[in-house]
């Protein structure tokens, strides 16, 4: 099947994971910060190789916010090196297995080499469609909305855009995110209840799921139990169920 933009991709289709819990998954061994982010990145392979088989189209993933920026410079070089340490082990194998690799977030401010690596690995996946891995990589939901906001802007002041062409479709295509549904799901293992400005825009009626297990540790049985947990939900995206409508009228 094709991975188009236009059509639902699986049940459920779209999984975003805020992949939390390196640090205190290190801490607990004693270990340094360094070796749970290492931890992290065979944790994301595990899930990766996972999703297909419990029918997941599209996996995003919570690597580096624009606010991981404030942690020691070791901490972050170290954060720096995981896209290289996943693709140099992986992209070979995601390339072969029909992966499309996109990276979200701002490529400013990140080093040219890094850079090059992710344009690398968004080109040479471009024309998969078996399944969708999106890295969320210096990216923050509300400083992808300011960048969508002000792209938009810059269209009407070039006389490309008018106001009156602003909806909430019109928006999304502005993010750095467009042209794929938004989750249906979005996981965060470790313990924290918080969004911690991941997807914003594109999670206003993805259902959530917190589970209590440190991100390094995750793997398939992990993802099943959430889509278990998917699975007993009932999304309505704002309107009535259809049995309580019957009832009132
Ligand atoms: C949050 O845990 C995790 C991160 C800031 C990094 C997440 C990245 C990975 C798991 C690997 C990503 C791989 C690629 C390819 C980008 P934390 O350090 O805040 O943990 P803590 O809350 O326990 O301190």
């Amino acid at each position: 099947m094709a991975l188009s933009p236009k059509e639902p991709i699986g049940t459920p289709l779209h999984v975003a994971i805020v992949m939390d819990g390196n640090g205190r998954w290190a801490k607990r061994r004693g270990l340094p910060r360094t070796l749970g982010h290492r931890a992290g990145v065979e944790a994301l392979k595990r899930t990766v190789a996972a999703a297909p088989d419990l029918n997941i189209r599209s996996l995003t993933v919570f690597g580096f916010s624009t606010e991981n920026w404030s942690r020691p410079a070791a901490e972050v070089a170290e954060l720096m090196a995981l896209p290289r340490r996943y693709f140099e082990s992986d992209l070979a194998r995601l390339e072969r297995d029909g992966v499309r690799v996109r990276a979200l977030g701002r490529r400013e401010g990140l080093s040219p080499d890094l850079q090059e690596m992710l344009a690398e690995a968004e080109a040479r996946t471009a024309g998969n469609d078996t399944f969708l891995l999106q890295i969320a990589f210096n990216y923050g939901g509300q400083a992808d909305i300011a960048d969508a906001a002000r792209k938009f802007a810059q269209d009407v002041a070039d006389g490309r855009a008018r106001p009156a062409d602003m909806t909430e479709a019109t928006f999304a295509r502005y993010l750095s995110t467009a042209d794929f549904p938004p989750p249906d799901l979005v996981i965060r293992p470790s313990g924290e209840q918080r969004l911690s400005n991941f997807l914003l825009w594109e999670s206003a009626y993805s259902e959530f799921v917190f589970q209590d297990v440190l991100w390094p540790d995750y793997g398939k049985d992990h993802l099943a139990a959430a889509l278990a947990e998917y699975a007993k939900r009932e999304r309505r995206f704002g309107g009535a169920v259809t049995d309580d409508v019957l009832a009132a009228g």
